[in-house]
């Protein structure tokens, strides 16, 4: 693949397990744009909310895969506020194929629910604030090349039915 391929999604699709999957299917690198703001942070995401709050985490998340975009392409997994912001939503749309992994709400929360280190979840209900994130971001989500529905299933299962959309989607391309 000469462009990146990018999972979008909420927290708890399966972005960065399906991503690292597909990374290997496709024999590309894999990014997971989490793990790579807390390397250029020095620290945890948890740690960058507690400290300095959610604006500055933003930007940080905004100049980081503006960074990562110059590079190799690759499987890039990205925070699910990441496709929000405006600047960031264009250049991954310009570099690369954006694959949103649609999930509904329950099972959201029954993955959300193993780890608890989403700061956003930390805080109030975490089903009203799924719901709320839902409600504003799946719209914006809704620009995405792709849609793949997330089940209850293995990640290689949800794995495999990205890769076949992903086969179609350049097929029509190709056209
Ligand atoms: C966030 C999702 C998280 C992480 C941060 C904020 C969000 O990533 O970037 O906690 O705004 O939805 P995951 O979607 O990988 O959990």
């Amino acid at each position: 693949m000469d462009q990146f391929i990018i999972l979008i999604g909420l927290m708890g699709a399966g972005k960065s397990n399906v991503g690292r999957r597909l990374a290997t299917q496709l024999e590309m690198p894999f990014i997971d744009t989490d793990d790579e703001i807390e390397l250029a942070a020095g620290c945890s995401i948890e740690d960058i909310f507690e400290e300095y709050g959610e604006a500055y985490f933003r930007d940080g998340e905004r100049r980081v895969i503006a960074r990562l975009l110059e590079g190799e392409p690759a499987v890039m997994a990205t925070g699910g506020g990441a496709f929000m912001n405006e600047e960031t939503r264009t250049k991954l749309s310009a570099k690369g194929t954006v694959i949103w992994l649609r999930a509904d709400l329950e099972l959201l929360l029954k993955r959300t629910r193993r780890r608890d280190n989403r700061p956003l979840l930390k805080q109030g209900d975490p089903r009203e604030t799924l719901q709320s994130l839902i409600d504003r971001r799946y719209p914006i989500y809704g620009e995405a090349d792709i849609i793949v529905d997330v089940r209850e299933e293995p990640a290689d299962s949800t794995t495999g039915r990205v890769l076949e959309e992903l086969k179609a989607h350049h097929d029509r391309s190709d056209d």
